[in-house]
């Protein structure tokens, strides 16, 4: 039995290897890309293994793995959903507008927990095992330490041991958790070190170690612990686009099905300073309602209503929630039996059952519709999605489709005129059908074609190629973003440009979440409760450079908040666990999620900076975040608080007129933020009065703006750059968050009592406008949640009525678009081809 076991196990090694070599991936010289062999192609293991089948005490590891199968693992993995009630928002932001009322209990560790039963038993075995030197139980007893599989208790100090030990014996996978707990210093199990978390990162990444190349890659761009290196980074970067590109050929015909997990969790309270507050919820960048991405909370709501109006008979209901079920989206799994299901409602309206022949009177649009849920089931016959795979059924309803124009079913039956797929190959009717398709705008059909003529190689078809690809660019498509990044990699029918390329690669590489990356334990883990376990997985997205998993890090360490939903309503909230509590390594992740442009995360550092959390108390470098926040991108919460420092004179010279000024942009940027700048403006005018009535020293409000200005932006900007913050420039068309101060997060530690009298005055005044303010928000609150959904579900008629060409696109890629480089929604970090291009 055991030795079936082992030569079952060579053989698909074996067949893993030999496929391995078969990939094609575009080659340096003759930049060629055949999708006959790229379709043929099949998984590429990232790691190699090297198996030992006969390690001494793989006995012992094989019983405990036995005792491990007795432990019940709750396995219930619920949806969770958003309070939106008003009671549920009041509970949500009543702790943070009463902050003292918070009362924070003694972290309580739990003390010494003690394991038993089969857990006990399987350790014992493994550690015996370890004992000989076994690598298998050696890796386990680290990981159940450090994940705490099976509620092992984790420890840290014994994990880092177990995978140090390993590490020496050169596996690459405990290299690389060697090297990922030397670059947080998780747990307090080692000291930080980034240069040993180097070594050990280019230890394994060296071996083909996935997740260390991604973290070379992401350290060379950004310049942690290493020299900036655009070079680098694109070569780490390049490597996992391969594997990526790869993995995503070996799915079925048209690549593999991509669900983005990646998210931000402060997206769903409306971002970091919450809703209304935040860039990412408010003034000009404010994300837009938009039922695939920030409308996570409607989600339901949309698609309840969508399934009445399907059940009375709208087909456009109908097919919209075909379509939304069957690309999935976080919040909403994928399911191609339910897809296929309102497909399927759709055309048997249109197409009788008995003939196949379309009923006589159909209603306007019908027939539209109905071809393009053809072609939607015809795709899943030609993938065997939910169904097994059939390329006549396939081919039937991609003919339906393509009587009406419908620009999948062409690019369908293209796909399988060009692969001789149940029929004759022939490519001249390949590339017919694919360009009928691609007038449409149809993305894969314009990569098809532009990998075809990127085959011919003349240097006119890699013109027409590279903009095809261009093209297909426009809605994030992952194989023309993997083309461009090796036509300018390579300076194939291109510029060399490593910048750009090296952004493309990091796309590329990032899109491929399920095979590189932690996120769908970490999101999984996260809505299970499980809150230490999410952030491990974060972490290890993060350390990948994962802006969002940065974002998120950072969110959980953050100790200004505690934004954790609360287990139950009735509990007290129970004090963060202590891995939760590190607020240097908060700095860190702001940091590096600001270095990849979100300014709300630059904004935090100036409050960390500011209030000396995680770090001492530098208000040259708070005022240096927030001007870079301010001026760049105009977040109110920044100039709002620029206007705060002057007015108290913390870091910055007091001087009331320009706080004024502040003040006065901060509403500008967002009107939201009116009432606490009025009130703050209130409170500054009196305090002017009162300093120009006693002659203070202080420069004073004055009615004509002063031309007068003492230090600029951008010499801030500039000094900053030289310092310590890995901050580059460039990162223009910043769209997505900025923080503005309705919020107008309490600065209050330092007033001055001169002005004690009119203070006084002024808290009377405030505590009024808070209970306002309370008030208002949850109404507002309400007033947005219902807009939203309202305009989710017309968004999703209207795309419904017109844009209906793009339908297969991945979900809301088209709210966004043009300029030379469009912004890629998919991957968010991927504007950064614009420090990358003009640094290089
Ligand atoms: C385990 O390895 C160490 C050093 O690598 C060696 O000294 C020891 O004898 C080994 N133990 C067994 C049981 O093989
Ligand atoms: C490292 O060792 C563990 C346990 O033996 C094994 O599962 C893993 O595949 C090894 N990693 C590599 C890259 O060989
Ligand atoms: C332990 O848990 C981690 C995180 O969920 C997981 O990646 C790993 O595979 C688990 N290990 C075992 C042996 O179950
Ligand atoms: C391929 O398709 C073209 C155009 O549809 C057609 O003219 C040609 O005869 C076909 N070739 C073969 C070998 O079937």
């Amino acid at each position: 039995m055991r030795r079936w076991l082992v030569s079952v196990l060579l053989l698909l090694q074996v067949v893993a290897f030999t496929s391995a070599a078969d990939q094609q991936v575009l080659e340096d010289d003759a930049a060629t890309a055949n999708l006959q062999q790229a379709a043929d192609t099949d998984v590429v293991q990232s790691e190699q293994h090297t198996w030992a089948p006969y390690q001494s005490g793989w006995e012992l590891v094989h019983e405990a793995m036995t005792e491990f199968r007795k432990i019940k693992v709750p396995s219930s993995h619920r949806k969770t959903k958003k309070p939106t009630s008003v009671f549920g928002i009041l509970f949500h932001y009543l702790p943070k507008l009463l902050p003292s009322l918070r009362v924070s209990a003694p972290p309580q560790e739990h003390a010494a927990p003690v394991i038993t039963g089969p857990l006990l038993e399987g350790v014992k075995l493994l550690q015996q095992s370890a004992e000989q030197n076994n690598t298998d139980a050696i890796y386990l007893l680290a990981q159940f330490n450090f994940f705490g599989n099976y509620s092992h208790p984790r420890n840290f100090k014994t994990a880092f041991d177990h995978y140090y030990r390993l590490a020496s014996y050169g596996n690459s996978s405990a290299q690389y958790m060697v090297g990922l707990m030397y670059a947080t210093g998780l747990g307090d199990a080692v000291e930080r070190d980034q240069a040993k978390a180097l070594l050990y990162h280019t230890f394994a990444a060296d071996a083909g170690h996935t997740r260390s190349e991604m973290t070379l890659a992401a350290r060379h761009v950004s310049g942690v612990g290493v020299p900036k290196s655009c070079e680098m980074a694109c070569k780490y970067y390049k490597r996992v686009a391969d594997k990526a590109m790869a993995w995503f050929r070996s799915g079925p015909p048209g690549g593999m099905a991509l669900t983005p997990e990646a998210h931000r969790l402060s997206d769903d309270v409306g971002g970091v300073y919450g809703e209304g507050a935040s860039v990412v919820s408010s003034g000009i960048n404010a994300l837009k309602a938009d039922p695939s991405s920030h409308a996570y909370a409607a989600i339901d709501d949309v698609i309840e209503y969508l399934d009445l109006m399907s059940q009375k008979g709208d087909f456009k209901a109908s097919f919209n929630l075909g379509r939304l079920y069957y690309e999935g989206q976080r919040g909403l799994e994928r399911n191609v039996d339910l897809a296929r299901r309102y497909f399927a409602a759709v055309t048997t309206m249109y197409w009788r059952t008995k003939d196949g022949r379309p009923v006589d009177q159909p209603k306007p649009q019908l027939e539209k519709y109905a071809s393009k849920a053809a072609g939607y089931i015809g795709r899943m016959w030609l993938r065997g999605e939910g169904v097994r795979q059939d390329f006549k059924l396939a081919k039937g309803w991609f003919e339906r489709g393509i009587k009406h124009g419908d620009a999948q079913s062409q690019w369908g039956l293209g796909i399988m005129n060009l692969h001789g797929l149940g029929i004759p190959k022939n490519v001249s009717k390949a590339t017919e059908l694919f360009k009928a398709s691609a007038d449409q705008d149809f993305s894969l059909s314009h990569v098809a074609l532009g990998a075809l003529h990127l085959d011919q190689g003349t240097p006119d078809d890699l013109k027409i190629a590279s903009s095809y690809f261009e093209a297909a660019v426009r809605w994030a498509n992952i194989e023309a973003q993997y083309y461009l990044a090796e036509m300018m990699h390579h300076g194939v029918g291109r510029d060399k440009t490593c910048g750009m390329a090296m952004a493309y690669y990091k796309s590329v590489a990032e899109r491929a979440e399920p095979l590189v990356s932690s996120w769908t334990e970490a999101n999984q883990a996260y809505e299970d409760g499980d809150y230490e376990l999410a952030f491990l997985d974060y972490l290890i997205a993060a350390e990948q450079g994962y802006e969002k998993a940065q974002n998120n890090v950072a969110f959980m360490l953050d100790p200004s908040q505690s934004r954790l939903p609360l287990p139950s309503w009735l509990h007290r909230q129970p004090a963060k666990p202590s891995l939760l509590q590190n607020s240097a390594l908060a700095l860190i992740y702001w940091t590096r999620s600001a270095i990849q442009s979100n300014i709300d995360s630059l904004v935090k550092m100036g409050d960390y900076y500011l209030d000396g959390i995680g770090t001492e108390p530098a208000f040259d470098k708070a005022a240096q975040c927030y001007t870079g926040a301010s001026e760049y991108f105009q977040s109110a919460q920044a100039l709002y608080n620029l206007g705060w420092m002057h007015e108290n004179g913390v870091g910055l010279t007091q001087d009331f007129h320009l706080a004024k000024r502040y003040y006065d942009q901060a509403l500008e940027a967002n009107e939201e933020a009116y009432l606490p700048v009025t009130l703050s403006l209130l409170k500054l005018r009196a305090r002017s009065a009162w300093n120009t009535f006693t002659h203070g020293r202080i420069n004073s409000i004055q009615d004509e703006p002063s031309p007068r200005k003492d230090w600029s932006l951008s010499e801030w900007i500039a000094n900053f750059l030289q310092e310590d913050i890995y901050y580059e420039e460039g990162y223009e068309t910043f769209d997505e968050g900025m923080i503005t101060g309705s919020d107008g997060e309490p600065l209050n530690d330092g007033l001055e009592d001169v002005d004690a009298v009119v203070e006084s005055l002024i808290i009377l005044g405030l505590v009024g406008a808070i209970v306002f303010l309370m008030y208002y928000r949850a109404r507002r609150q309400q007033a947005h949640a219902q807009a939203e959904a309202e305009a989710a579900r017309q968004g999703l008629q209207q795309q419904g009525g017109a844009g209906v060409q793009q339908q297969q696109q991945q979900p809301g890629l088209g709210q966004q678009q043009g300029g030379f480089f469009p912004p890629v929604p998919g991957a968010p970090d991927f504007r950064q081809w614009a420090p990358a291009a003009v640094g290089h």
